[in-house]
């Protein structure tokens, strides 16, 4: 089959797109025909090397961490899905770059996306989804979220909103109209954070949700007033010195039905800023290292 793969640590151009041997389901997995597969800020930090000390790469490495397609192969001991089902999912840290990847969390497409575009749900949900279920019941409940219009932050807007929550979310002014579109109101990240935040919320933030990494995890903190009542998903080792609960998303089947539910009822739809063939996955790659990705990039089978 034909696959993205790299053979060392280094920039987008190790990617290469090969001829690899195919896949196939194990105990509770399934494997897919792949239409689209999403590019994830984990994908180009194993690929660059940065994240070796935690997660060194065994090569050659194909990556991709969900993806999109038809299902073709069903594993040992598992139900409820069949060949021929349209699903979007997780496998491992790698493989999803590929005409075939084999998933261990998945979930029916709804039928407002494309599959395209459920390529982008998969880890973006999974992710929130942990975050969120972190910061317990959302219902009458103010959520400031950071780094709200990239892939993990739209997911965590639509869901929480579904949740009953107040969302702030930040971003750049350029994509306020899409977090308004979300269901969340807007603000810009950065230097002032706290006042802005407290004109738009009068009565306090109770609780924030960190995507982005950029430093600003111990003014979340200031802003709901305590370590508790704040949560990471990509700032561990921040995080570790402020006293903040740090998640990594899990392949669960759960959250993606949660996430396809609020799809086939209309409140999330996963926003696809690129869309590149996989021969052109190093670009895909270095626009997504730019940071400033608006909803997902996927690359297509
Ligand atoms: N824990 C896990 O299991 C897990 C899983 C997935 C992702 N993550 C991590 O979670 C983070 C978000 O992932 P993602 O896929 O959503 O990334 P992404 O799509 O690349 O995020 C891009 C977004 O970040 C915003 N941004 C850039 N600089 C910012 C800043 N200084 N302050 C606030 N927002 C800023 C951008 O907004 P503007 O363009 O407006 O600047 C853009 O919309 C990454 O660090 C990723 O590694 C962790």
């Amino acid at each position: 089959m034909r696959a993205a793969r790299y053979h060392d640590y280094g920039s987008a151009d190790v990617l290469a797109v090969e001829d690899v041997p195919e896949p196939h389901a194990g105990p509770g997995e399934i494997r897919i025909k792949v239409t689209a597969a999403s590019v994830n800020p984990v994908d180009w930090k194993l690929r660059s090397g940065a994240g070796r000390a935690a997660f060194p790469v065994a090569f050659p490495a194909i990556p991709g961490r969900d993806a999109a397609g038809v299902v073709d192969e069903v594993g040992p001991d598992v139900t409820g899905v069949t060949v021929g089902d349209r699903v979007f999912g997780l496998g491992g840290l790698f493989g999803a770059s590929a005409e075939y990847a084999t998933l261990t969390a998945w979930a029916p497409v709804p039928d407002p996306w494309t599959l395209e575009q459920a390529a982008g749900a998969g880890l973006a949900v999974a992710t929130a989804g942990r975050g969120l279920d972190a910061l317990g019941d959302l219902s009458g409940r103010t959520l400031l979220i950071e780094a709200a219009a990239g892939g993990v932050g739209s997911a965590a807007v639509a869901m929480a909103v579904a949740r009953g929550a107040v969302v702030i979310g930040t971003a750049s002014e350029g994509k306020h109209a899409f977090l308004r579109g979300l269901g969340a109101v807007p603000t810009t990240y950065g230097e002032g954070l706290a006042g802005r935040v407290r004109e738009l919320a009068p009565g306090g933030v109770d609780l924030a949700l960190d995507a982005a990494a950029s430093g600003s995890l111990a003014d979340l903190v200031a802003i709901t007033g305590s370590a508790d009542r704040v949560v990471t998903v990509a700032d561990a080792a921040r995080a570790a010195e402020l006293g903040v609960r740090h998640y990594y998303a899990e392949n669960d089947s759960t959250v993606l039905a949660e996430g396809a539910a609020l799809g086939a009822r209309g409140g999330y739809a996963p926003y696809l800023a690129a869309t590149y063939p996989l021969d052109r996955i190093a670009e895909a790659h270095r626009e997504a290292e730019l940071g400033h990705t608006q909803g997902k990039i996927v690359v297509t089978l």
